[in-house]
């Protein structure tokens, strides 16, 4: 929700750009904060769902850990003040760069994604003469029903260690010197708007954590990932998600030991509806079915829609404060030469005239970070408000 104050100050500045109402964010920072303490759960902030200064500098502040998929994400995890002993590192692609530098700054734990990975970094950290934390990343075959780009815990994608190579993997890590088991990882998919996914993530959990206890491993380290999903069609009735709803299934089903901890890694569910990309209206363009309301913005600022088919909100401000009444229908599209490049479809609008301010919503997650410069387009741009 932008009060009239705030949609004056954004006409002030040159779009397209990112605006960050920190307020939210810090709103969000503290319910997952104390959601999480009741069980003593530790939360990494997933850092490729935005990495932008403003914002890791905030969820630094709140005590979270970090969550990093490449060695620049650990590099600017501990430049910008995250303890190294918070920091986990996931990717099914560790380049030996990568994983030295990550050793030499002694992480908390490799999220391991294969066999093959097991066995160079227990050879790199023998070169550092030291002993690399392990969480083996199990692919526990729970399908998370969300868009098939962004499920990843099933038997067809790439990532983590299939049950069937356990006996293997078990058999390895007894004889690699360098690398020491110390927990299980899982992440069965992002934007998971039911609760049941995690259910089912928790009853899997409990299964091979037995079963690696049977093996003789007693883990102190159990990691679920991340994934629980936003409210995009209506970002300012739940701007905030219910945590307290999400972190009740682990305790309810994933039955740890007494020692052991539960470690989350979340990002969209942090940073989304702290985020727009703001941008105006350069052309309206009459279509045959709707109109084309053309913006400054494209699919370089915010790809979702045309990657993923994702739904954000679109709203224009400049008519919001005029009261205007929602009576028209725009394909609201970007300038980039793609017949994807487009926000949305048959979007239900003020009348909207060139020089409109457009807010598209819940952009603080995946938005920046995946931007691009795609037909020499400018660097993306952020602004904020405390
Ligand atoms: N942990 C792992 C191992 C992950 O792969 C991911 C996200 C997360 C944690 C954080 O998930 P989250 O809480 O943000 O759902 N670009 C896509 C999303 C890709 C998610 C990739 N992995 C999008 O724009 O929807």
């Amino acid at each position: 929700m932008f009060s009239e104050n705030t949609i004056k100050q954004l006409a002030n500045y040159k779009t397209p750009f990112y605006y960050y109402d920190l307020k939210v964010l810090h709103n969000t920072l503290d319910e997952v904060v104390k959601q999480s303490q009741k069980y003593n759960y530790h939360v990494h902030y997933a850092f490729k769902a935005n990495s932008n200064k403003k914002i890791i500098e905030l969820i630094c502040n709140k005590g979270l850990g970090a969550d990093c998929v490449s060695g620049n994400e650990v590099k600017h995890a501990i430049e910008n003040g995250f303890a190294s002993q918070k920091i986990v590192f996931a990717g099914v692609g560790k380049n030996d760069d990568e994983i030295n530098y990550a050793l030499s700054q002694n992480i908390f734990c490799f999220n391991c994604e294969s066999i093959h990975e097991l066995q160079i970094i227990n050879e790199l950290a023998g070169k550092q003469n030291k002993v690399a934390s392990i969480a083996l990343r199990i692919n526990p075959n729970v399908d998370a029903h969300t868009h098939q780009y962004i499920t990843t815990g099933l038997e067809e994608n790439k990532f983590g260690i299939n049950p069937y190579e356990f006996d293997t993997v078990i058999n390895l890590i007894k004889q690699l010197s360098h690398i020491q088991l110390i927990g299980l990882h899982f992440h069965i998919g992002s934007q998971i708007t039911d609760l049941v996914p995690f259910k089912n993530l928790c009853l899997k959990v409990k299964q091979i954590n037995h079963y690696f206890l049977n093996k003789g491993f007693d883990l102190a380290v159990i990691n679920v990932g991340g994934g629980v999903g936003i409210n995009y069609k209506e970002p300012d009735k739940d701007s905030i998600i219910d945590f307290a709803a999400y972190f009740k299934v682990f305790n309810d089903f994933i039955e740890l030991r007494p020692q052991q901890e539960l470690h989350f890694e979340l990002g969209r569910s942090i940073v989304a509806q702290c985020g727009s990309l703001i941008s105006k209206v350069l052309y309206i363009k009459n279509g045959i079915n709707t109109n084309f309301a053309i913006l400054d913005a494209g699919m370089t600022e915010l790809i979702r829609p045309a990657l993923y088919q994702a739904f954000h909100k679109i709203e224009n401000l400049t008519a919001q404060i005029h009261h205007l009444p929602i009576n028209q229908k725009y394909d609201v599209v970007g300038p980039i030469c793609e017949s994807s490049d487009c926000f949305g479809k048959a979007v239900e609008l003020p009348e909207t005239k060139r020089g409109d301010i457009i807010a598209i919503r819940s952009a603080g997650a995946y938005g920046e970070v995946m931007s691009s410069r795609y037909n020499l387009r400018d660097e993306t741009r952020s602004y904020y408000s405390e």
